[in-house]
């Protein structure tokens, strides 16, 4: 991966930012229970949401010749809180920053790299645990089975959509 995108993934997981308009597009996107789900998570998870998210509705045009209306609005729904079952972890910007760097770590090196940053363990558990606990969150908010799937998904896509969520988050 590249190490510009590396660091502009670090920059916006350290210094995060979510402007009222970004909330007004989300708050229009979500029902209820979920925008309250959406506000429960980092503003760096927030921040993350709304990228991949907004990525996803830029391709709007060419999703849509392959998407039904409602399916476009499920995927929406579900890059804006994908990483949602980060939040109970509650990490912090540190954990955050080493997990990036971890992730950017080759496998041969993290044993070492997780002596010298232990406190960066918990960022690779909810790393591992955090998709199927999105898509528990999600079921608990009401939203519809795609859009758990979409979540639990999402670093293993099988569906058009799917593979589509997992793209946009690639790039974000
Ligand atoms: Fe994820």
């Amino acid at each position: 991966m590249r190490l510009s995108y590396r660091f502009r993934q670090w920059w916006k997981a350290v210094f995060p930012r979510v402007t009222r308009a970004d909330r007004a597009w989300v708050a229009a996107l979500l029902p209820p229970p979920a925008y309250a789900l959406f506000l429960s998570m980092s503003r760096a998870g927030q921040r993350h949401g709304l990228d991949t998210a907004r990525q996803l509705a830029g391709w709007e045009l060419h999703i849509r010749s392959r998407l039904s209306a409602a399916e476009y609005t499920d995927l929406l729904q579900a890059a804006l809180l994908h990483d949602c079952g980060k939040t109970p972890f509650h990490l912090t910007v540190g954990q955050r920053a080493a997990r990036v760097a971890l992730e950017a770590t080759p496998a041969s090196l993290r044993r070492s790299a997780l002596r010298r940053w232990p406190f960066a363990a918990r960022a690779l558990q909810a790393a591992a645990a955090h998709a199927a606990l999105g898509a528990e969150m999600a079921a608990r908010c009401g939203l519809s089975r795609r859009v758990q799937l979409l979540i639990l998904r999402h670093h293993q896509p099988q569906t058009p959509a799917e593979k589509l969520l997992a793209q946009a988050d690639d790039r974000c």
